[in-house]
């Protein structure tokens, strides 16, 4: 059978009328699809080249008729924009590059009228040095309270010319700036566990604490349904700010992200008591809401520490999304998953894209071990993505991602199979890992490229002035979402045909039982009422009786050839 000759995989969707979220009832986070919209490249109303708010409003009845059930926006507060927001001089504002408070608003009521939550994100490591906080702290010199509010330390050496300690930030460099002071002295050492433009806060200080509370409800009040929290295993610092071991110093900057143990900045204990904290606040409020935890920590079930039941609901699955295209690796990713976060109550989350990292369509185009996550690639990476292979993968990849209970995370263009960027130039690049690294790495732009709507518009029909912040490649044009929308077999047809079943069967809230009988190279599972069979092998797989609900990819008769997912009605 052909993907052609499969049933309902174009639907016309009512999505005016819809009058209650999809996932109505207790805990809706437990099984929900949540969209990421990245707003500087989503939808440009005011034609600067930047997206907006407005334009995500505009946009989101194409994200209701894909059949999410909420979106999580990236930060749109105001900010000097040097890490794309996630520097924010004030979290109760709108930047006025994205809008207004009152367009988000306007969103946030269109969004309800669709049937669509709404989760925004929270950034509370850091600050923008711009933030007035940040700026008070500089004026107010050695021993302040202003300077309590981050982390400011005396240098080493004989006049403080080194660093207080040899921590690196994740962007490459030191995490340590020096600040002159008002007499025009060289002063103190600032951290910043990011860009420098990043000020950490010090969480032992409970004013933070305070203000925090302050923004949760400022958004909570403004009727959002959670929060993404960014980078929530950095709050607190291990005491006494150690240097880190020297072996880890030695490690790649993904590494260190990765091993909590040995970097004194990540996932110490005392964080948690941050979202017991943050928990009480949200339980304040009538209505089920969420908190979504960034961290990246391994194991998973150190990662579940995090979703224990008094202190966050989800966290990314960072691990399922770093685990290369091979059965028995994601066969035991899934079962880990499952059984670190149910063991703690929490529904397992899954994720194959986001904003910080390659796209899943290049990255199983490349060679697995080139495929590290957030080095991104550009124009003089060894290893280049297969491009149609990429996508066969991406989409099988997505069909098995959108099978497996608990919540499932989709990064805006995946939807449409959209490939990393590659060709950037330099001078374009925006990302501060390119300028940190001085272009060792070429860091995130690739995939934060701003998304096709209609082929044959002005920037993709992005905007209607052409402008883009960052330059789309003339491929996307075959991306568009007006050439796939109502096209059998397109990317757009199949994640809204998986989004369909997933919820018509109730999927997200399902249990996984595995199949015997197949090659080792065949994820073969049962869930609630369907049956899901991946090829990563390279021999063909007969397929069992059964309705086909979906396919990733063409068969071939009753085979499931190789780099192909399918749905079977069990
Ligand atoms: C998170 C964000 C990333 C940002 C960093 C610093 O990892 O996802 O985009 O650069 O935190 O805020």
């Amino acid at each position: 059978m052909s993907v052609d000759a499969l049933p309902a995989m174009t639907r016309p969707v009512e999505t005016a009328m819809t009058p209650e979220p999809r996932t109505s009832g207790a805990e809706w986070w437990r099984s929900a699809v949540i969209y990421q919209i990245y707003p500087r490249s989503f939808a440009d109303a005011s034609g600067d080249g930047i997206g907006d708010l407005a334009g995500i409003t505009e946009r989101l009845p194409s994200l209701a008729g894909l059949g999410v059930d909420a979106v999580w926006l990236s930060p749109f507060f105001r900010s000097p924009q040097k890490d794309a927001g996630y520097d924010v001089s004030d979290y109760c504002d709108v930047d006025p590059i994205f809008g207004t408070l009152a367009d988000f608003d306007a969103l946030r009521d269109r969004a309800r009228e669709l049937g669509l939550r709404v989760i925004v994100d929270l950034v509370p490591n850091h600050s923008s040095d711009q933030h007035a906080w940040f700026q008070e702290a500089l004026a107010a010199g050695p021993g302040s309270a202003e300077r309590d509010r981050y982390m400011f330390r005396a240098g080493k050496g004989e006049n403080g010319e080194l660093p207080p300690n040899n921590w690196q930030s994740v962007f490459g460099g030191d995490a340590w700036t020096r600040v002159t002071e008002a007499d025009g002295s060289a002063g103190e050492w600032y951290l910043h566990i990011f860009d420098s433009s990043q000020p950490d806060f010090n969480w032992k200080n409970p004013i933070v604490w305070e203000e925090f509370r302050r923004v949760l409800r400022f958004w909570l009040d403004r009727g959002v349904d959670g929060f993404r929290v960014d980078v929530a295993h950095g709050l607190m610092k291990q005491e006494g700010l150690p240097d880190i071991a020297e072996a880890a110093a030695s490690d790649s900057i993904s590494d260190a992200l990765m091993s909590p143990e040995s970097v004194p900045y990540w996932a110490q204990p005392a964080v948690h008591e941050v979202y017991r904290d943050w928990h009480r606040v949200l339980a304040d409020y009538e209505g089920d809401r969420v908190l979504c935890a960034e961290a990246w920590v391994e194991p998973l079930a150190k990662a579940a520490l995090w979703v224990r039941p008094d202190e966050m609901h989800q966290a990314f699955n960072f691990s399922y999304l770093g685990t290369p295209w091979q059965a028995e690796k994601l066969r035991s990713v899934i079962d880990e998953s499952i059984a670190a976060f149910t063991g703690v109550g929490a529904p397992s989350t899954w994720v194959l894209s986001n904003h910080d990292v390659v796209r899943h369509a290049s990255r199983y185009g490349l060679l697995p071990k080139t495929a590290v996550p957030n080095a991104g690639i550009g124009p003089s990476s060894n290893d280049k993505p297969d491009a149609a292979l990429g996508l066969r993968r991406a989409r099988a990849a997505s069909a098995l991602m959108l099978s497996l209970p608990g919540s499932a995370y989709l990064y805006q263009g995946e939807e449409l199979g959209l490939p990393e960027v590659i060709e950037l130039d330099d001078h374009v690049r925006e990302d501060p890992t390119f300028h940190r690294t001085g272009g060792e790495s070429y860091g995130r732009d690739g995939c934060r490229v701003p998304i096709p709507w209609e082929a044959d518009a002005p920037a993709f029909g992005f905007n209607t002035t052409g402008g883009s912040w960052l330059p789309q490649p003339a491929e996307f044009a075959d991306y568009a979402r007006d050439r796939q929308e109502g096209v059998a077999g397109s990317t757009l047809e199949l994640y809204r045909a998986a989004l369909a079943s997933r919820s018509e069967r109730d999927l997200g809230l399902g249990s996984l039982q595995w199949l015997e009988g197949f090659d080792d190279d065949v994820i073969a599972f049962r869930n609630g009422t369907v049956t899901v069979i991946a090829n990563l092998g390279a021999v063909p797989v007969e397929l069992p009786e059964g309705k086909i609900l979906l396919a990733s990819g063409p068969l071939d008769g009753p085979v499931l050839p190789t780099d192909t997912t399918v749905w079977i009605a069990a």
